[in-house]
């Protein structure tokens, strides 16, 4: 068990609401109601929220269809369009002028784009998506820096029935590939580059790299420059953004679609080797996203400066910097850079500049900006900041309390957010006006959700932890898994009969009914915030002609959460040279988050008389504990001592 969570099992401090302000849910007894709201009439509670903030084309005839269980359908009957909800609607209301996006480069540039402007930017390049040939239905990839082209590129998707897929912008061409051949994309939207570091990430030769195999569904690229560095052209097949565009009205009629209509696909890694394409759709998604702004952020349009750190190539920048504040007319901040450039005051000094109220990033963020010491945020001033959120593994109570004092002043409400990519939206988290906080804790459920932490057999667990499952259906599940509807079943239904959504996660209840995370009970990783695949890493590193055999184990890291250790069996010997090239070719073949940080090659690896390989002991290993496996069954023992030399990464 890791340090941190040793930490948050004794943690017993708690923080009461911040008090003379009124929260969209002020008190818990008003969160504790709509919960009993939702107990006695499920249904309906959700269908009042759906006709409140959603604008529908055609209304829904049914709230909630189980028949297909668990392949739910919310919202059935319904029409509507995305994009009209995140832009047209709020223009028509005569907001047109109201800055939707705040958008500034790493280099100091800034661009400030009003509701008006960014409906006429999505209506011409959803013309130039459509007379590309890309039809309602049909996939686009989106490869872009954290730039507004890519919000606009996906409310373009949206806006004509396209399937966006955002693919990372650190992944690697091969992962890249392999997002594009699953999804049997038409359209790859991308970038020259992108600003990082003081210097340019180069995008489109990625693109060019990923396409130069078999990625035959791909029948154009558009490219936006905008970084400046120099590009192969592929005439016939690339298509300038800013060119295309130029030329096309500003009007482009929304597509309404159905409640049920596929919005996104999104990779994410599991406990096998190859990342799912999570599945999203429109109605239920967008009426989350939407609400959980309110809820879990008390965000206000009118008055809030809302800005997640987040990159659009993960859910949080779908739902948070993307979906959630343009559902609700607000105004979203998109930073495009490293958050220590050029010094680790610069997240602070933009919080400071464009006076944020609310903000949001991932502990591992707050855990490196705190090393970096109080000097930096002290320099500037953080008083717009009313509330503050994390999301994207456990808090440990020291960044919590480093957060609360030195960024929030004691005055803002943390939220600690726990929700996945397959949830689309919060599921568990404080409601910041309203929930007495402990540090370390995603404290209690929202409201219309209903979370229970369970033994093996599905029964509740009082004490002690367990995993942590979700008993009814939400708006904003998944779907499925893109072309994989048995992987969707076996993945998240098959541990409890199909009774509960098995998350992955491990969790603990309090005597208060408080939840505390407690990392993942399968071999998915979490490094600085990202999933990353166990199994994934592993046959990457098996794909490389010196390696005969992998496992990747975590282990506890003071600023990552989890750090990558891999155990390598050679064909050879080990040269000098070999463990950094391991390394780069794992990045080659995922992506730079993937490197293992430390690398450790024996004769063989320890396994189970089954052949299972002992990932507790390695972990154990790995992480320099006491070993608590039994070991005596092992053929060789010797390679546990040989397991043990730290290797040089
Ligand atoms: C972990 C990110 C503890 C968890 C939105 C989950 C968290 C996985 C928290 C999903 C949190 C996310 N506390 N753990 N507040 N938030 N996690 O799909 O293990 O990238 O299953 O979605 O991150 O990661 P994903």
């Amino acid at each position: 068990m890791s340090e941190t969570i040793m930490s948050t099992l004794e943690e017993n401090r708690s923080f009461n609401p911040p008090q003379g302000h009124k929260g969209h849910i002020s008190s818990l007894d008003e969160y504790f109601s709509i919960h009993e709201q939702f107990k006695s009439d499920f249904d309906g509670t959700w269908r009042t929220l759906a006709h409140e903030h959603l604008s529908w084309s055609e209304p829904f005839t049914r709230v909630l269809d189980r028949s297909k269980a668990p392949f739910f359908r919310w919202f059935d009957g319904g029409k509507l369009n995305l994009s009209e909800n995140c832009l047209d609607r709020h223009v028509e209301a005569g907001l047109g002028d109201r800055t939707a996006i705040i958008w500034e480069a790493e280099a100091g540039e800034v661009r400030r784009i009003s509701y008006q402007e960014l409906l006429d930017d999505v209506c011409k390049a959803a013309n130039v998506i459509k007379e590309i040939g890309v039809e309602a239905g049909d996939r686009v990839i989106i490869y872009m820096p954290m730039i507004p082209e890519a919000a606009i590129a996906m409310l373009a998707c949206a806006r004509i029935g396209a399937i966006h897929s955002v693919v990372f912008g650190a992944f690697s061409p091969q992962a890249l590939h392999d997002r594009i051949q699953d999804a049997e994309a038409k359209l790859v939207i991308t970038a020259d580059g992108g600003g990082r570091r003081g210097g340019i990430h180069a995008m489109k030769p990625g693109v060019d790299e990923a396409l130069s195999g078999t990625c035959l569904s791909v029948q154009h690229v558009l490219v936006v420059r905008h970084a400046g560095n120099a590009i192969e052209w592929n005439a016939g097949r690339d298509i300038d953004w800013h060119q295309a565009l130029k030329f096309q009205p500003a009007v482009c009629p929304p597509l309404a679609v159905d409640s049920e209509h596929p919005l996104f696909i999104l990779y994410t890694s599991g406990s096998t080797g190859k990342p799912k394409g999570i599945l999203h759709s429109t109605a239920g998604y967008l009426l989350w996203a939407s609400l959980t702004m309110r809820w879990s952020f008390d965000f206000r349009p009118e008055s809030d400066l809302f800005w997640c750190t987040a990159d659009i190539g993960w859910i949080t920048g779908h739902t948070y910097s993307v979906y959630g504040p343009l559902a609700n007319g607000g105004t979203t901040v998109m930073y495009e850079g490293v958050p220590t450039y050029p010094d680790p005051g610069r997240l602070w000094k933009i919080c400071a500049d464009h006076g944020v109220t609310i903000f949001y990033t991932a502990p591992t963020a707050i855990r490196a900006l705190k090393k970096a010491g109080d000097e930096w945020p002290n320099k500037h001033d953080l008083s717009s900041l009313r509330v503050l959120g994390t999301v994207g593994e456990p808090i440990n109570p020291e960044a919590w309390m480093w957060y609360h004092d030195v960024i929030g002043k004691t005055r803002c409400p943390i939220v600690d957010t726990w929700w996945q990519t397959e949830t689309g939206g919060h599921m568990i988290a404080p409601l910041p006006f309203a929930t007495p906080t402990k540090p370390g804790s995603a404290t209690l459920a929202l409201p219309g959700i209903d979370v229970e932490v369970v033994d093996e057999h599905g029964k509740p667990v009082s004490e002690g932890g367990g995993m942590l499952v979700i008993r009814q259906p939400w708006p904003a599940m998944l779907r499925g898994i893109w072309g994989d509807d048995q992987r969707y079943i076996d993945t998240y239904w098959k541990k409890f009969d199909g009774r509960y959504y098995f998350a992955g996660d491990g969790a603990r209840k309090d005597k208060d009914g408080y939840i505390w995370f407690m990392g993942r009970v399968d071999d998915v990783l979490n490094v600085s915030g990202h999933r990353l695949g166990t199994m994934e890493i592993e046959s990457a590193l098996a794909s490389h002609p010196a390696v005969a055999e992998a496992a990747v184990v975590g282990r506890p890291d003071e600023l990552k959460g989890e750090a990558i250790c891999a155990f390598v069996v050679l064909k050879c010997k080990p040269g000098d040279k070999l463990i950094a090239e391991l390394r780069v070719h794992v990045a080659r073949e995922i992506g730079p988050i993937a490197k293992p940080d430390d690398i450790r090659f024996a004769n063989s690896l320890p396994k189970t008389r089954s052949g299972k390989i002992m990932r507790r002991l390695l972990r154990d290993i790995a992480a320099g504990r006491d070993i608590t496996s039994d070991i005596s069954t092992l053929e060789d023992q010797s390679v546990v001592l040989q397991l043990q030399q730290p290797g040089k990464a």
